[in-house]
């Protein structure tokens, strides 16, 4: 910091300079993310809120409302007669939550997750944070967890199962249905990352797979609305089947308005539950159904246009991702990022990843395929 501080005009005309810095949603070359651009209500309703702290409810009550009714809305998507929850930091904290809760419901000394090939990175910080052991299981030949092999990964000292409903790196559904099964036949608890499919899954206009509270033995379901939800960042969301879980995730806070926390992080900002609700209010599910069936749309072209140029799609997209190889994938990531398409290249699958998002239109896909080809000439 310098000693004398600097004229409004000049700090906001170097923010300005250093805005250029990023990427932006508009321009749809960000391929990569799965986030997006929020919804013009959700920036506004954050304007409104940005000064207020869910840390400490009882001095914001109108945002406390505001997170209720936000999870409320998710709740009901997700069939949660009951289910209560949190707007949290994001998928990591949510995932974290529920395994937190799973722990302590299990009490047992050396405790265990079973956890598929494929879930997200943040359960690997997760297992670190709670000494949690992972343990993988097997992934079928569509990239889906084998049940049969995550049952044969069960023991005295598991606390919990994972299944992924949208999986970051290829948009795959776990079979739910199945591990709710194995949850039930072993009574141990189940936890659904449904951190990006969450808000796409219910609006599919193909055959939904059962991934919600309607499966009897999902415990708990991470949902983000910083993903599909298209509200301000940092909006994750963690959702528990009943109040009774709660009790598992409780910490004392006797100094402030309210004498206990829930979620990991202490100080957070209404302002992203009052984004996600503006959002939830403004576009009802009606809203919502017409912006998963412009992305599946665009996910077609993709898909359909990478196809007819050659390229192998490492599945059949089930939700807005399209992941696919070339001749040498990870130089043709390269070739695509030096032309300022942001893709993904996914080691793991060798392959290249595009998160279809409510940011990407049809002229960015034709855009992309283009290039692409010229790529492949050169
Ligand atoms: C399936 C899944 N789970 C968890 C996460 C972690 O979410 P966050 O980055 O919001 O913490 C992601 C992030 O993309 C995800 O796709």
């Amino acid at each position: 910091m310098q000693p004398k501080g600097l004229s409004r005009k000049t700090v906001l005309a170097e923010l300005k300079k250093i805005r250029k810095l990023d990427q932006c949603y508009d321009d749809g070359k960000i391929l990569c993310s799965m986030c997006t651009k929020p919804h013009p209500l959700a920036e506004k309703a954050y304007q409104m809120f940005f000064g207020s702290n869910l840390g400490d409810p009882g001095l914001f009550q109108g945002s406390v409302k505001l997170e209720k009714e936000a999870v409320q809305d998710l709740a009901t998507l997700l069939h949660g007669k009951n289910a209560v929850g949190f707007l949290v930091s994001g998928g990591t904290e949510a995932n974290l939550i529920a395994l937190l809760a799973s722990r302590n419901i299990a009490k047992v000394i050396q405790p265990e997750v079973v956890l598929p090939e494929s879930a997200h990175f943040s359960f690997t910080k997760i297992c670190n944070l709670l000494n949690l052991k992972p343990v993988y299981a097997r992934l079928d030949s569509s990239f889906r967890v084998d049940p049969s092999d995550l049952e044969k990964c069960i023991n005295k000292n598991t606390v919990a199962i994972v299944g992924t409903a949208g999986t970051a790196e290829l948009g795959v559904i776990d079979p739910i249905e199945e591990l709710s099964e194995v949850a039930m036949r072993h009574n141990v608890y189940l936890h659904v990352d449904a951190a990006f499919g969450g808000l796409v899954i219910p609006f599919l206009a193909s055959a939904k797979p059962n991934f919600d509270f309607n499966l009897k033995n999902v415990q708990s379901i991470t949902v983000d609305p910083h993903k599909m939800g298209m509200a301000v960042l940092p909006a994750g969301g963690i959702l528990f089947r009943d109040a009774k879980m709660l009790d598992y995730v409780k910490t004392e806070t006797p100094y402030l308005t309210d004498q206990v926390q829930y979620t990991f992080v202490g100080t957070r900002s209404g302002a992203p539950a009052a984004s996600a609700w503006a959002v939830f209010k403004s576009l009802g599910t009606e809203g919502f159904q017409k912006i998963v069936d412009n992305c599946m749309k665009n996910t077609k072209l993709f898909a359909n246009g990478l196809k007819e140029n050659g390229f192998k799609l490492v599945v059949e997209p089930m939700l807005n991702l399209v992941a696919f190889r070339g001749e040498n994938t990870k130089s043709l990531a390269e070739k695509l990022w030096a032309r300022g398409w942001f893709v993904s290249y996914i080691p793991r699958y060798d392959c290249i990843r595009i998160v279809v998002m409510p940011h990407i239109k049809r002229k960015h896909g034709v855009a992309f395929l283009k290039d692409l080809m010229e790529i492949e000439k050169l």
